[in-house]
């Protein structure tokens, strides 16, 4: 039994590379499912038929506890997934709650109301459907007061990534950045909510300019995920087998993630 891993495509490449540097001795299972890629501009239904359609074939490779390494599958399927379909000896966890738990200060399960926290103004770079969810302003009302939120819905930056083009990965980015400083234009942090924007964390920065703190899943996720596996060991099997799938053409694939990751990486069809 690994741990899985799942996203649209390959942004959750970035959460797989922080998660197996903490965790060396854990294998991973990946899925990504670039035939569907992007979620971001999919209705929520269909992203709870894909999405649990991908973790049933994770459980399908021994792997219990999946990592939705997605936030469009996160805030779009997970709340409904874990209402009425994972069964109770399997685990689905998403990548939107330990990243609001980093910017409001709180440890893991930490359910004390709703506090004044350090940062008012916050930037939100996020796909359609994860604006469109109002997700993190939920999970974020839970746990912090007085925070005022722009969601930038930064439609295109996956699509380009997903083809490798930087150059109009890069060009957007910009152009959303520009668009979400119209409307806060001094924000004090900025969130990277959707697992390909690492990707392009240069860009964001240099975009945003001195001075504003931007968040990104992938340490925090995988801090996370130590911490829950020190709670929950049995949820890594024996396994060794770690393994790279996508519903893509398996060539093409891996030699982007090669790119992206700049070590080689062999994706097999899923
Ligand atoms: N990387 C995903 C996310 O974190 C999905 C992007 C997409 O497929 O649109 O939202």
């Amino acid at each position: 039994m690994a741990v899985g891993i799942f996203d649209s495509g390959l942004g959750g490449l970035t959460v797989h590379n922080a998660v197996s540097a903490r965790l060396p001795d854990v294998p991973f299972v990946y899925y990504g499912d670039s035939a569907h890629a992007p979620y971001g501009v999919r209705d929520a239904d269909d992203v709870y038929k894909l999405t649990t359609r991908a973790v049933e074939r994770l459980w399908d490779e021994g792997c219990d506890l999946v990592i939705l390494a997605c936030n469009t599958a996160s805030a779009a399927a997970l709340r409904r997934m874990q209402e009425t379909w994972i069964p109770t000896d399997k685990r689905v966890l998403g990548v939107f709650v330990p990243l609001i738990e980093a910017l409001t200060e709180r440890q893991w399960g930490d359910n004390s109301p709703p506090r004044q926290v350090g940062v008012q103004n916050v930037a939100l770079f996020a796909t359609p459907a994860t604006v469109a969810s109002r997700a993190f302003q939920r999970e974020l009302a839970f746990r912090a007061i007085g925070v005022d939120v722009e969601a930038q819905a930064c439609g295109g930056v996956v699509d380009a990534i997903e083809d490798g083009d930087f150059i109009l990965a890069e060009a957007m980015v910009r152009s959303h950045v520009d668009a979400l400083k119209r409307k806060m234009p001094n924000p004090e942090a900025a969130i990277l909510g959707c697992t390909h924007y690492p990707l392009m964390a240069e860009t964001f920065a240099d975009a945003l300019g001195d001075g504003v703190k931007v968040y990104s899943q992938a340490n925090i996720v995988a801090e996370s995920l130590a911490d829950y596996l020190k709670r929950h060991p049995k949820m890594v099997g024996a396994s060794q087998e770690s393994k790279y799938l996508t519903t893509g053409d398996p060539q093409t694939v891996s030699s982007r993630a090669t790119q992206f990751l700049k070590r080689e990486i062999k994706f097999v069809s899923a």
